[in-house]
């Protein structure tokens, strides 16, 4: 069956090679450098989650033009990897030239510990190089989100709330309920209800599942920890097989790319331009609105020369966490001390740009086991382990804890001396902008007044079984009271912006982390699961005091690759960067337009928020909101779409292809390296 498909796609490879007649759809919108027009109506730089789903939805109406610059390339050179679910783990993207792979600052609440932070650098950015967990934010952050405008633009905000966002995440997903046999073997629970049922990007589970997956609710319950049917319909927490983003009809990963621009029939009105890095906003002069764009500047590498590109309405960042502070700090926009510290003039003051970085913190505790994991069915080499179906298995069991789980009885003191301990001079965060300390005692207040009482998940806890031989459970912090920040100590965009995330600047993150911990040594303990499972491989039980714990944390924890909030909604008196319509405050026509927008954490992988964002994003500049109207209610990307150049993106995939795989040899040593990472 291997050898089959190998022909086939050596056919497929051999027959395109030799005429043009078959040209693969999916590179219609991709233009090289020399098809580039001078002037676009809408430039989007970034082509990752959020940037390529933009795209698309402007470019629905043919009468307006679209270019998207993306530092990374396609990635078709790397298709297999990319598009195959479990290739994440024995042989991902993950620290190769398809990652920009970040360094952060020397973290000195960990041992003086410098992290990796992995973003994709690829059409399709982190989605295409992601774990691929699909999940939703719940009511309760939602609508803390939509409230912090609330007073000063009701209608706006209201788009934000939990209903909007709801529908919008609705529109944008096709869901396929699991196989009988992952249903079975996993102990799926779901409801259709919650999930939408024609949007572009699919949500699905594995072909199959394993047997551990399926101990995961029990054991869980047995540990206090309820279960949740389905997280998707706006109440998240608990104890559930998680959807993810793969697309049962070839068992691929859904991402902005295959969802919203590969199924496109041609188009003339959208260019996408890979390779291209943005190296700064071009600015005219500022009109009654604000400052004007006039365009982008962007170069292939830092040693070709930089060329311009005009914007004729908007220029919309696009490039990620850190990839959008970056740019506005080297166009001039952001905090007088760090633009005069470079020597970059400012063009306007935001103290918010770069600032209010906060990132979902982990790690976790191991077991030996002798049951089968993802890890020793591939190493054992079988048919099965080379089959479509097991390469579509990923890990998908997560539970969502609170803080009473968490602290017992305890919690109500806990919570109290959090409050008191704050103080606006304070060291968790790392600016004393007036402005910042605003929006930091605001967020401050969501988590400590709000979500610590509430059943709001405190923590996200996974179970990992990429390894061979090992059980992984592991947690991670959901709304750290730390604050980092995003700077810059060079002038180049091909240099890399200093990168603070600040963890455990507050101490309170470290105790609900430690608390978290051993909660994943009840959980391991815990029957049914704790009958496959043998030792405590790591911490081990000589880790047991809370100083022990937090030794251990200290040289262990890491990212779990969601960070947010380096270009916040929020007003601008609090440090916000950009209002309800994703417009940057003091701008006439630049929009942020991805996952940095979002004011704080929510206790769910980032993902699906980014993709919600980019519908949003494009609707509110198609359809802008006026204060005088009441809001529509959110319309699908399908039911809106105004095409006038064909049909939108549809979740009927041309027919099912059988996923291809490259040989065994191929990854052999990077598997084994691969193994031992954490996805999240
Ligand atoms: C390793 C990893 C695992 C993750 N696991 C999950 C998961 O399982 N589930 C989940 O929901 N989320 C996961 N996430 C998080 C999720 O993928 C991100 O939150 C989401 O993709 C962010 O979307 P975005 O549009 O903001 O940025 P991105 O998707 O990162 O897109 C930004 C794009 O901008 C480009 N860019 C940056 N700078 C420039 C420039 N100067 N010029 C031109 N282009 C530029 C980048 O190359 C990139 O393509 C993971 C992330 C990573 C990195
Ligand atoms: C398409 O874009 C044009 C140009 O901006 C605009 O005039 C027109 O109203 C748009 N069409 C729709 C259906 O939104
Ligand atoms: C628990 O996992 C074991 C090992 O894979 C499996 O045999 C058993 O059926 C699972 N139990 C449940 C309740 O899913
Ligand atoms: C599986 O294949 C890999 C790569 O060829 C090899 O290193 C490994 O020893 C094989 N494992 C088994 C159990 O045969
Ligand atoms: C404010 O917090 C800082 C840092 O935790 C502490 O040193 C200081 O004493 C506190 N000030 C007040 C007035 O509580
Ligand atoms: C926290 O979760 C537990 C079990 O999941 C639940 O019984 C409890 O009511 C929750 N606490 C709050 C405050 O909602
Ligand atoms: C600038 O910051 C980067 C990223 O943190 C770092 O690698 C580099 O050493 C710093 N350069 C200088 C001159 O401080
Ligand atoms: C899987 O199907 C989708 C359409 O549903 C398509 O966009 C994608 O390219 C396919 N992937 C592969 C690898 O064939």
């Amino acid at each position: 069956m291997l050898s089959v498909s190998l022909l086939a796609l050596g056919l497929s490879f051999a027959a395109s090679a030799s005429c043009h007649l078959h040209a693969p759809l999916r590179t219609r919108a991709i233009i090289d450098a020399s098809s580039l027009a001078d002037s676009y109506d809408y430039i989007v730089v970034g082509g990752g989650s959020a940037g390529l789903v933009v795209a698309s939805i402007l470019s629905d109406n043919s009468s307006v033009s679209v270019l998207v610059l993306e530092a990374g390339q396609s990635g078709d050179d790397v298709a297999v990897r990319r598009d195959t679910p479990g290739m994440t783990y024995y042989n991902g993207l993950g620290g190769t030239s398809y990652d920009w792979s970040f360094s952060t600052a020397t973290q000195t609440n960990l041992n003086d510990r410098i992290l990796t932070w992995s973003r994709g650098k690829i059409l399709g950015g982190s989605g295409a190089t992601n774990g691929m967990y699909y999940t939703r934010p719940n009511t309760i952050e939602m609508n803390a989100w939509a409230g912090y405008l609330e007073s000063q633009d009701s209608a706006g905000s209201a788009k934000w709330g939990w209903d909007n966002f709801y529908s919008v995440m609705k529109s944008m997903e096709t869901w396929t309920k699991p196989t009988d046999a992952a249903e079975s073997v996993g102990n799926i629970q779901y409801d259709s209800s919650v999930h939408g049922t024609s949007g572009p990007l699919h949500s699905s589970y594995p072909a199959v599942e394993l047997g551990l997956v399926g101990n995961w609710t029990e054991t869980c319950l047995a540990a206090g920890i309820q279960t949740r049917t389905d997280p998707h319909g706006g109440e998240n927490w608990g104890a559930f097989v998680s959807t993810s983003s793969i697309n049962p009809t070839n068992w691929t990963r859904s991402y902005s790319r295959s969802a919203y621009i590969d199924p496109l029939p041609p188009r003339s009105n959208l260019a996408i331009l890979p390779s291209a890095t943005v190296t700064k906003i071009v600015w005219g002069s500022s009109d009654s609105n604000g400052l004007k764009a006039t365009g982008v500047s962007w170069a292939a590498s830092s040693s070709s020369t930089e060329q311009t590109v005009n914007a004729n309405k908007e220029v919309i960042l696009a490039a990620g966490v850190v990839g959008s502070p970056h740019i506005m700090l080297l166009s001039g926009v952001g905090p007088s001390s760090v633009l005069s510290s470079v020597g970059i003039d400012q063009k306007l003051d935001l103290p918010g740009v770069g600032q209010n970085v906060q990132d979902h913190v982990g790690a976790g505790v191991s077991f030996a086991t002798t049951a089968d994991t993802l890890g020793s069915i591939y190493a054992s080499n079988s048919t099965y382990s080379e089959s479509t179906e097991f390469l579509s298995l990923i890990n998908n069991a997560i539970a969502y804890v609170n803080l009473t789980v968490l602290m017992g009885s305890g919690a109500d003191t806990w919570i109290q001396t959090v409050k008191n301990d704050y103080n606006t001079s304070t060291s968790y965060l790392p600016s004393t902008d007036s402005t910042i300390v605003s929006g930091y005692e605001t967020t401050f207040k969501t988590i400590t007044e709000t979500y610590y009482a509430s059943e709001d998940p405190q923590v996200e806890i996974l179970l990992s079984l990429n390894s061979a031989g090992t059980v992984i459970i592991q947690a991670a912090l959901q709304h750290p009271l730390s604050r980092g920040e995003i700077t810059i100590n060079s002038t180049s965009a091909f240099d890399s912006p200093v990168i603070n995330p600040n963890y455990f600047a507050h101490w309170a993150d470290r105790d609900i982390l430690r608390a978290a911990y051993k909660l994943c040594r009840t959980i391991g303990g815990t029957a049914p699961l704790s009958n496959y499972l043998g030792t405590e491989s790591s911490p081990g039980t000589n880790v047991d005091t809370d100083d022990e714990w937090n030794t251990w944390m200290n040289s262990n924890v890491h990212t779990d690759y969601h960070p947010i909030g380096s270009m916040s909604m929020l007003p601008k008196d609090q440090g916000g960067v950009v209002d309800t319509s994703l417009k940057v405050y003091g701008t006439s026509n630049v929009r942020v337009i991805d996952a940095s927008v979002i004011p704080i954490e929510m206790s769910s992988h980032s993902g699906s928020i980014s993709f919600a964002i980019g519908v949003q994003g494009a609707e509110l500049i198609q359809n802008p909101v006026t204060s005088s109207t009441s809001t529509s209610s959110a319309s699908s990307h399908s039911s809106s779409s105004t095409s006038s150049s064909g049909s939108s993106p549809s979740s009927s995939g041309s027919g099912a292809a059988t996923l291809m795989l490259p040989p065994r040899e191929a990854f052999g040593v990077a598997a084994i390296i691969a193994v031992t990472m954490l996805f999240l």
